[in-house]
């Protein structure tokens, strides 16, 4: 059977848009909260607080009596709608009426602090062709020129560099992305640009900021509403969801990676780079926040002595979590201060602001 996708492009009001694909005949609200976008409105999208006003061009269902009673007639001469009364079966434009990200506090916040130290440098090395009598793996030779650092490279890196190494070839000039002065992240015939992005996950906002890990400058930042929101206010109402719905983790789970990977996406669209171009993800937030980011049962909340199970450092590959990077990018989970307190408020204190 084939699965119609259709397009949705949401233009916020100074012109920037973002782009996602969803299903026909999908509501307009509920996809847009699934995939991370802040949907204005106060009734979960039940229709009845006549908030989320937007101004779609496209084609969608007729405008019925009950969506008619929120709307002003100018408003619907101009093509308001309320999205969650509207269902696409086609490619659309949506207008939005809100989202300036720039007045977000962490947006100021993270401004005073750029000026990270940075620790990723390229390395220029050389290394002998591929000879026909004695051939040595081109990981050995590589090694051989960075005595004392250790190789991490992605399955896609060794085969982009399978396809340099040819018998005939006397030397190969190679650049290597090491990190920390030990480890080496990547090898390519040219260098590339490296980032790294901060996530604090907060209960009603998520912010995000794109860092060149080589000069440590920031080079873009977006905020973004919390859409677990539609399923709780707040941390204690999202852990009351899990605890009453066999599904409610796994869906504040999803929603939280989407909202998360729609950040990513703008921040990579705003700096023009492809998911390969990140390398490392330093996340902070709220202990509830961070066990719904990992999918861990966050029952531990619910009561005394009010815990989760973990408040150390956690590493893990970017394809356990979903996000949208490279194969080999790490997502560092920074400690938590413990109880409901977080590594954010670590950060916050530590930066006096
Ligand atoms: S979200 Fe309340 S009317 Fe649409």
């Amino acid at each position: 059977m084939v699965v119609e996708k259709i397009r949705i492009r949401l233009i916020y009001p100074d012109g920037s848009y973002y782009e996602y694909y969803t299903f026909a005949g999908v509501n307009l609200w509920h996809t847009m909260a699934a995939n991370g976008i802040d949907v204005a409105g106060s009734c979960s999208g039940r229709g009845t607080c006549g908030k989320c006003k937007v101004r779609i061009e496209g084609q969608v269902n007729d405008l019925s009596e009950e969506e008619r009673e929120y709307l002003l007639a100018e408003e619907i001469k101009s093509g308001e709608r309320l999205a969650c009364y509207c269902y696409v079966n086609e490619a659309v434009d949506v207008y939005l009426h809100y989202g300036d990200f720039n007045s977000d506090v962490k947006v100021k916040l993270f401004r005073e602090i750029n000026n990270l130290q940075p620790e990723v440098e390229w390395r220029q090395i050389f290394v002998p062709g591929l000879d026909k009598q004695t051939p040595v793996p081109l990981q050995r030779r590589i090694k051989k020129a960075l005595p004392g650092l250790m190789l991490d490279l992605s399955s896609h890196n060794w085969n982009e560099l399978a396809t340099l190494d040819r018998v005939g070839r006397p030397a190969l000039e190679l650049h290597c992305l090491v990190f920390a002065q030990q480890l080496v992240r990547a090898v390519s015939r040219a260098e590339k640009r490296a980032y790294g992005i901060v996530l604090d996950l907060g209960s009603t906002s998520i912010f995000a900021a794109l860092v060149d890990l080589q000069s440590g400058k920031i080079r873009s930042m977006t905020a973004k509403t919390n859409m677990q929101r539609v399923y709780g206010a707040d941390v204690i109402s999202r852990v009351s969801y899990c605890l009453d719905n066999s599904d409610g983790l796994t869906r504040l789970h999803q929603v939280l990676i989407n909202n998360i990977n729609a950040a990513i996406e703008e921040l990579q669209r705003d700096a023009e780079i492809s998911p390969d171009d990140i390398y490392d993800f330093a996340v902070v937030g709220n202990p509830v926040m961070l066990h719904l980011l990992l999918g861990i049962n966050p029952s531990g909340f619910a009561t005394a002595p009010y815990s989760g199970i973990f408040v150390d450092e956690l590493t893990f590959n970017v394809h356990e979590l979903g996000f949208t990077a490279g194969d080999n990018a790490t997502v560092y989970i920074l400690p938590q201060a413990g109880g409901f307190v977080g590594a954010d408020r670590c950060l916050l204190s530590a930066t006096a602001v």
